[in-house]
């Protein structure tokens, strides 16, 4: 008998310290090439990056993700404790998205037409349409327990990494698009924010109270922008940034005024732009890790260089896993407040 008693108090240690529970229940993740974990691998899109190069570092390979190795998204749910991958919404089974989906679309936009010339993406509005059916999926699944559910969906944590493409598949492609002859940087950073913040308080609506906004980075330091843009003596494209720039603030404003007509929600800006300024110091240079294709993503099976641990980017717009493990770490544990405001995710997850 006594045995059985030191057995069964072994047996639970073991449990504990074996599965660290994940520190919200689940985890859902929006946004673009910088967080897709392979919802485009069915589509039929320029957008894909479901070939090697793409997961070199990656245990599985080639999943669909746009880089080397792990996403931001992967990343932070590392660091909260999650013992697997989020699964992507194109193959999450039912077994799965009680944990969250991740919703991620290399080429999707805040408004609905970017990317259009790449092909098939899902776009930020589709996204919460997918979004709307896990939930109904979850209704499902738990039957009559659709309190207990909104409680929990509550709980968990949402991240949104949305607009770059705004810019690189949108803007800044006047042979393609019409935008920049019809707004001037700052009107359009206008109409995006207006969207996004009609996108946002959609996903408020379907139950999600930690929210998770990231900034962009500077894109015009980006290799694929730099070789489109004809001033080649720029380290980047001042002109580029100070766009981005423009959309950051006002994304920083809205994130107080939704903080401020939510009361029961907590949102947050990450400062993409500012962690990255650490990496612009670096005697880094601003080149790709992988042969470039005329798009800017790697051409397959290229050679890519060998310190990927010490480049930043990993084709010419993506970063490579270790800058995205720079971005993940200080959005969750910010190193200067200038990184994450007004929470980092370290601390939403225990408001
Ligand atoms: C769900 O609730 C309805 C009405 O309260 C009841 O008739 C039904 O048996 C319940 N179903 C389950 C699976 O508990
Ligand atoms: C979710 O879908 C339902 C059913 O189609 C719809 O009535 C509802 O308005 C949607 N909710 C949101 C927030 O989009
Ligand atoms: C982000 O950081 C950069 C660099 O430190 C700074 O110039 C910019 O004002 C910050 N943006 C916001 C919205 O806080």
């Amino acid at each position: 008998m006594a045995n059985y008693h030191v057995f069964l108090v072994f047996v639970q240690i073991g449990i504990f310290t074996v599965f660290a529970k994940p520190q919200v229940p689940c985890y859902f993740i929006f946004g673009d090439s910088l967080v897709d974990s392979g919802n485009n691998n069915e589509l039929v899109t320029k957008a894909k990056a479901n070939y090697l190069p793409y997961g070199i570092d990656f245990p599985q390979g080639a999943t669909g993700r746009f880089t080397n190795g792990r996403t931001m998204a992967d990343i932070i749910g590392e660091l909260l404790d999650f013992d697997e991958f989020i699964p992507a919404y194109a193959t999450a089974t039912d077994e799965q998205i009680n944990k969250g989906v991740n919703y991620g679309s290399g080429g999707a936009g805040i408004r609905r037409g970017t990317g259009r010339h790449l092909g098939g993406r899902i776009s930020l509005d589709r996204q919460l349409n997918n979004h709307n059916a896990t939930i109904s999926r979850f209704v499902r699944l738990q039957r009559n327990s659709t309190i207990v559910n909104e409680e929990y969906l509550k709980m968990c944590l949402y991240i949104v990494n949305i607009g770059s493409n705004d810019y690189i598949n949108n803007y800044l492609r006047p042979t393609l698009y019409t935008s920049s002859h019809k707004f001037t940087p700052f009107q359009y950073a206008t109409i995006l924010i207006q969207q996004y913040s009609q996108q946002l308080k959609r996903l408020y609506k379907m139950g999600a109270r930690k929210i998770v906004l990231f900034g962009l980075a500077p894109i015009g330091c980006t290799p694929g922008e730099i070789s489109i843009c004809p001033k080649k003596e720029e380290r980047c494209v001042k002109s580029i940034n100070g766009a981005v720039a423009v959309f950051n603030n006002k994304l920083r404003l809205l994130v107080d005024k939704l903080n401020n007509d939510k009361r029961d929600a907590k949102f947050t800006f990450i400062n993409v732009t500012h962690i990255s300024l650490v990496q612009q110091v670096m005697p880094l240079p601003n080149l790709p890790c992988c042969k470039l294709k005329v798009d800017g993503q790697c051409a397959p099976t290229t050679v890519t260089c060998l310190v990927r641990a010490l480049s930043i980017y990993y084709d010419g717009f993506h970063p490579t896993e270790f800058a995205n493990n720079i971005i993940a770490k200080r959005s969750y544990v910010a190193v200067s407040h200038m990184d994450a405001s007004p929470y980092d995710i370290s601390h939403l997850v225990q408001l």
